[in-house]
């Protein structure tokens, strides 16, 4: 999977994209994330990314002309599955869309700033809108990040243990189950006896009903959205 991201701050990705799990990725060839500068493609001569607003609402908004010319460069270079827009206003980013993020070949993912984009991009270039929770961020970067981790993670080959990213939280719309390790006893304070006992069948059951108590205690909206 190829990942393209869009940004008038490129720096702030260095840290998400250069550790752990996105950058052995990388590394494996499971994932290829190529971030823009924006900045790079302003054609005038102060290479200004933004401008004021028509109407004179308070903000600056980001120019539709670099934006623009770097989404034609790389719709030139290959086709794209989606290109995506991280927004307050988008539709909200869950556990679903992340999966079926992972499906695709090849994504773009453009970052807002300011007061946002040219609304023109979004009407005419945008295919799906984003949002990662109803805050505003400084930027879309920190979405994007959120996004690319997500989706990243769930590639075949991207976690060594291929199982874990199935058995996540949200992947059957339930929270999992706590977990421990060792020692058995610290403080005084004890890891549940029926996960020390060897019985396999017993632990599932147990896993089965914690998740089960968890999500009707703390998330109780998932279990009226779950399909099996
Ligand atoms: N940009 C600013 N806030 C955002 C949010 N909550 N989700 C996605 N992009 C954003």
């Amino acid at each position: 999977m190829r990942i393209d991201v869009l940004t008038v701050l490129p720096e702030l990705l260095d840290s998400p994209f250069g550790h752990s799990i996105i950058k052995r990725a990388q590394a494996k060839g499971v994932a290829e994330v190529c971030v823009h500068n924006i900045r790079d493609y302003a054609t005038d001569k102060h290479r200004s990314v933004d401008d004021y607003s028509f109407g004179g609402d308070a903000g600056m908004v980001l120019k539709i002309q670099p934006v623009f010319t770097l989404i034609e460069k790389l719709t030139a270079e290959r086709a794209y599955d989606d290109i995506i827009f991280l927004t307050p206003d988008g539709e909200r980013y869950n556990q679903q869309t992340a999966n079926y993020l992972s499906t695709r070949q090849n994504l773009m993912l453009l970052c807002g700033h300011y007061k946002g984009v040219d609304h023109r991009i979004r009407e005419h270039l945008i295919t799906r809108e984003l949002s990662v929770g109803d805050y505003v961020l400084t930027g879309g970067e920190l979405a994007a990040a959120v996004v690319v981790d997500s989706v990243v993670r769930l590639l075949p080959g991207a976690i060594s243990n291929e199982t874990s990213a199935l058995s996540d939280s949200f992947q059957d719309n339930l929270l999992s189950a706590p977990v421990y390790t060792r020692p058995a006893e610290f403080n005084g304070w004890k890891v549940p006896e029926v996960l020390l006992s060897g019985n396999f069948k017993e632990i599932a059951k147990w896993q089965e009903n914690e998740a089960l108590e968890r999500t009707a205690r703390l998330r109780p909206d998932l279990l009226n959205s779950r399909t099996k």
